[in-house]
Parts: C-alpha cells; sequence; structure tokens
C-alpha cells in the first residue's frame, strides 16, 4: 500500500535526489573539474601547515583570513565577502535571502541546474527564459518581462554562461540590473578562463553580486570552497542565513594557501585555455557535429537528437571517457549536447581520437 506522507512538503514532490552521474571511467571529462590537480608544492604547504589544526574547534565562523586574502586581492575591504562551502551553498543563501515562497527566481535557459534546484527546494518558482536558439545570446527583453511582474525576485546570469559557455553582451546585463528592480546575481565560476567581470561595478548597484569558486581555476572542487562579493549590506543580509560554521577549518587554510600561491597556478589555466582553443579548431576539422567557442573549461558539442546524443555518450564511456549529456526543453525540445570539460593534452587526444572513429563509423552507417 502506498504511504500517504502527509508530511513530505509539497514543494519536494517535484524535487529528485541530484545525481552526479558517476560512472566507472578512466578519463573524467564531465564536472569541469581540473585536470592538473593542486601542484605538489601547495598540496605540501597545506598539509604542513595543517599540522597545527585544531580539529577540536569550531571553525572560523567569517573564514576572516581567507575573506581577507581574498577581498584584499581584490581592493575591497572584509566586508564585501562572504564565503561558501563551494558556490552552491552560496546560490542556496542567495535564494533563501532574496526570495520566498510563491516568488520567482529567473535565469536563463540554459543555465547552470543549482539554480532551479535551489529554487524549487526553497519553495520559489523558477523561470528559464530560453536564449537565443541561433548563438545562446541574452534575451534581455524577455527576461526584463519576466522581471517586471510583481513575484519576481532574484536573477541569476552565468558569466561566462554554463553549459553554452559563451559571454552574454554586458550593456544586456547591465539593462537587467538597472531596470529589473530584482537582486541581480552574476555568477563568474569560470572567470578565470575568460577575464570578463561585472566586479568593479558592485559599488555602483545596491542589486548586484558576483559568485566565484575555488573549484575550476584553483583546483579546489573537493574541499568546497566560494565567495560572494557585494556591497556590505547585501552580504549582512545574506550573512543573516549562514550556517554559523558552514567552511571547515582545513578547507580554509587550503584557500588561504592557495590565495598565496596564485602565480603558480595560472599556469594550468593557461594550459587550460591552450588545450581549449587546439581542441575547438580540431573538432570542427574532425567531426561533423558543432561545436562552440568557450571562455571556460569545458567545450558544448551539438550532436543533434538525443538518439546520436546518447550514442557518442555511450561509445566514448566504452572507451573510458566519461563526458556530460546536456539538454534543456525549455531552450529545445530537439537539441541535444555533450559538454566536455578540458583534460590534460594526452586525454583530450584519446577523446578526439574517440570521436574521429564515431564519426567514421557514423558516415559509413548512413
Ligand atoms: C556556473 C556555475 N556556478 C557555480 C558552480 C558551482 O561551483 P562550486 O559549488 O563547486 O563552487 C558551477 C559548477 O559547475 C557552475 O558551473
Amino acid at each position: 500500500m502506498k504511504k500517504d506522507y502527509r508530511f513530505f512538503r509539497v514543494n519536494l514532490k517535484e524535487v529528485k535526489p541530484y545525481d552526479p552521474h558517476e560512472l566507472p571511467h578512466k578519463i573524467k571529462l564531465n564536472a569541469n573539474e581540473n585536470p592538473y590537480g593542486l601542484p605538489q608544492t601547495i598540496q605540501e604547504e597545506i598539509l604542513r601547515r595543517a599540522q597545527n589544526i585544531d580539529f577540536s574547534r569550531y571553525p572560523n565562523s567569517l573564514a576572516q583570513r581567507l575573506s581577507e586574502a581574498i577581498s584584499h586581492s581584490l581592493g575591497l575591504s572584509a566586508d564585501h565577502i562572504i564565503i561558501g562551502n563551494g558556490s552552491d551553498e552560496l546560490i542556496d543563501y542567495l535564494v533563501r535571502t532574496f526570495s520566498e515562497e510563491g516568488k520567482k527566481v529567473i535565469s536563463t535557459a540554459p543555465c547552470f541546474a543549482m539554480y532551479k534546484i535551489y529554487s524549487q527546494i526553497n519553495g520559489s518558482s523558477f523561470v528559464g527564459v530560453p536564449l537565443n536558439v541561433k548563438d545562446f545570446s541574452l534575451n534581455e527583453e524577455e527576461i526584463l518581462e519576466e522581471a517586471k511582474k510583481k513575484d519576481a525576485s532574484l536573477i541569476f546570469i552565468a558569466y561566462p554562461n554554463a553549459p553554452t559557455g559563451n559571454y552574454f553582451a554586458a550593456e544586456k546585463i547591465i539593462k537587467i540590473i538597472e531596470e529589473s528592480n530584482c537582486m541581480v546575481v552574476v555568477d563568474e565560476a569560470y572567470y578565470e578562463f575568460g577575464g570578463k567581470t561585472f566586479l568593479p561595478l558592485i559599488s555602483r548597484y545596491d542589486n548586484l553580486a558576483i559568485l566565484r569558486t575555488f573549484s575550476k581555476a584553483y583546483s579546489l572542487a573537493g574541499l568546497r570552497v566560494g565567495y560572494l562579493l557585494s556591497n556590505p549590506e547585501i552580504i549582512t543580509e545574506v550573512r543573516k542565513v549562514k550556517s554559523p560554521f558552514n567552511v571547515n577549518t582545513f578547507s580554509q587554510l587550503a584557500a588561504e594557501v592557495i590565495m598565496e600561491n596564485q602565480e603558480t597556478l595560472k599556469t594550468n589555466v593557461h594550459r587550460i585555455i591552450q588545450e581549449r582553443e587546439r581542441l575547438v579548431v580540431k573538432m570542427a576539422e574532425i567531426s561533423p557535429f558543432k561545436v562552440y567557442p568557450s571562455y571556460t573549461n569545458f567545450i558544448l558539442l551539438e550532436i543533434g537528437d538525443k538518439d546520436n546524443t546518447d550514442l557518442v555518450f555511450h561509445r566514448l564511456l566504452e572507451k573510458g571517457i566519461l563526458v556530460q549529456v546536456t539538454s534543456d526543453p525549455t531552450f529545445s525540445h530537439s537539441r541535444y549536447f555533450l559538454r566536455i570539460s578540458i583534460g590534460k593534452r594526452e586525454e583530450n587526444d584519446i577523446l578526439l581520437q574517440e570521436l574521429e572513429n564515431i564519426t567514421h563509423d557514423l558516415v559509413n552507417k548512413s
């Protein structure tokens, strides 16, 4: 007999537990992680300093040393920053701070999945405004139309966008900030791979916040550190919903060491950018699939319909290469893509070879 769980929250009905798509693989290109990991010297320094951690004490609640290191390196005071257990946690905080039951959170379609998931969990409804089907550009007028409705609360715009990898026109985002009357979060998770930022504008607008992470360029996805930058009034508001000890001491320490060694890590960021550019050119040469330019550490490859996309995904997986299938019915019912993280050169060569083999087989079959 089906039980009547009357005590379950209604708005969790449509939510499924998060599926990280973990499948056996040799080459992991599905989560936009940094393939190089932390340089040995940095890892050793983290472990050396970790010996002095007092594990019996709670972490510093505001991650004070890390907050100061990041904010000072950006020319800001520490009241402009809040550190999160990954930027995922900060997305949750933002929804809880600026939206509420019955209100709408707005983003693009497609967009980073967690905007919708945290909106649903928190009882807000989510609206994804489709990007232009031709070039993934922003439909700012449609976003503004949604934003001007009474129940609109919060807008997320990823810059560059995930999973499309492109930058939206800055003027369009500025128009949204100026005219929406909503809190606008510009998610710069991939900032270091493209270099453009809205950070200088946080002092000009009282409804703008910038989200960044240590998970991508800084090779720290496993320790979960992200940060939000905004004016002090916004930061104080977000602190109201923050768990008191949200970032553990070890992660705070690791991110501090990384901040002291940013220059060393830039070498790997440059390598990833070079590999990205090489892959885009090579993929365009060898495969019939459409490859899009990217300002991130991943590439979007348009395969076509669902069946073909599944086929390519499984053929790659058979060879141990794990990538991510992505589609968004709000954007298109018929367009399916593979989102492929940039790996090390030798991993990318194996990927290219496999794509070439698959293409060869598909052409011969047709
Ligand atoms: C656009 C965007 N924002 C935020 C995140 C979350 O990053 P994290 O929670 O690891 O800081 C990701 C991760 O893939 C992302 O693609």
